[in-house]
């Protein structure tokens, strides 16, 4: 019971197949228990662009593959935008399983804890060190706790590079979902397309 952390469930072999079939029977938080499925992480092995959302969503968590819902839809228009191929990309989540609340017959997201956060990073670090893009764009402050500590606030750094190793960088802006929650959405959109081109000028 608990966050006993996923590293104990990482497999010997370090390939993403590898890592994408262990993941399925992780236990390192509770979160596992009620959600459907395991959603790894989805795209080009050897990707130059990768991005980090938060965790799966209700459509995310019955088929199994990242940003298939309204925020992915969203997010694959944005990439377009920025002239960014979405068949050139490696998608993951910071947290690999669905948090939520049943209310009635829907179920409703909830943010994951520091804990949960924590116990999931070891697949993500894994992921990050296998891909190795050159950038990652950190899609909203779970993504950014998971990879940029907690003391970074991406309302103030949004859009800004962040050397993450020679070479190589992050980028951090808000998450497509509060895109699709903000009372103006067609700036939320324009400032998150503007925080994209950066990333995507970076290549
Ligand atoms: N939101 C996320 O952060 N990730 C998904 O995969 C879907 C929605
Ligand atoms: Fe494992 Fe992450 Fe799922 Fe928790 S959320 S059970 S650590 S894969």
């Amino acid at each position: 019971m608990g966050n006993i952390g996923a590293q104990r469930f990482l497999p010997e072999e370090t390939s993403l197949p590898a890592l994408r079939e262990a993941a399925r029977h992780c236990e390192g938080c509770d979160l596992y228990r009620a959600a459907t499925q395991t959603v790894f992480g989805e795209g080009v092995p050897d990707a130059r662009f990768m991005l980090v959302g938060e965790e799966p969503g209700d459509q995310e968590d019955r088929a199994g593959t990242p940003f298939v819902g309204p925020a992915g839809r969203l997010l694959d228009k944005a990439l377009e935008e920025a002239g960014v191929e979405r068949e050139a990309v490696y998608v993951t989540n910071a947290v690999k399983h669905f948090k939520y609340e049943p209310r009635g017959k829907r179920r409703i997201h909830r943010t994951p804890t520091v804990g949960e956060i924590n116990a999931c990073r070891p697949w993500l670090e894994a992921e990050m060190s296998l891909v190795d893009p050159e950038v990652t764009v950190v899609l909203g402050a779970t993504a950014a706790r998971a990879l940029l500590g907690p003391d970074f606030r991406v309302t103030r750094h949004r859009g800004e590079p962040v050397p993450r190793r020679e070479g190589a960088f992050y980028v951090a802006t808000i998450h497509p979902s509060a895109i699709l929650r903000s009372p103006d959405r067609d700036e939320a959109y324009s400032g998150f397309l503007t925080d994209l081109r950066v990333a995507a000028g970076l290549l």
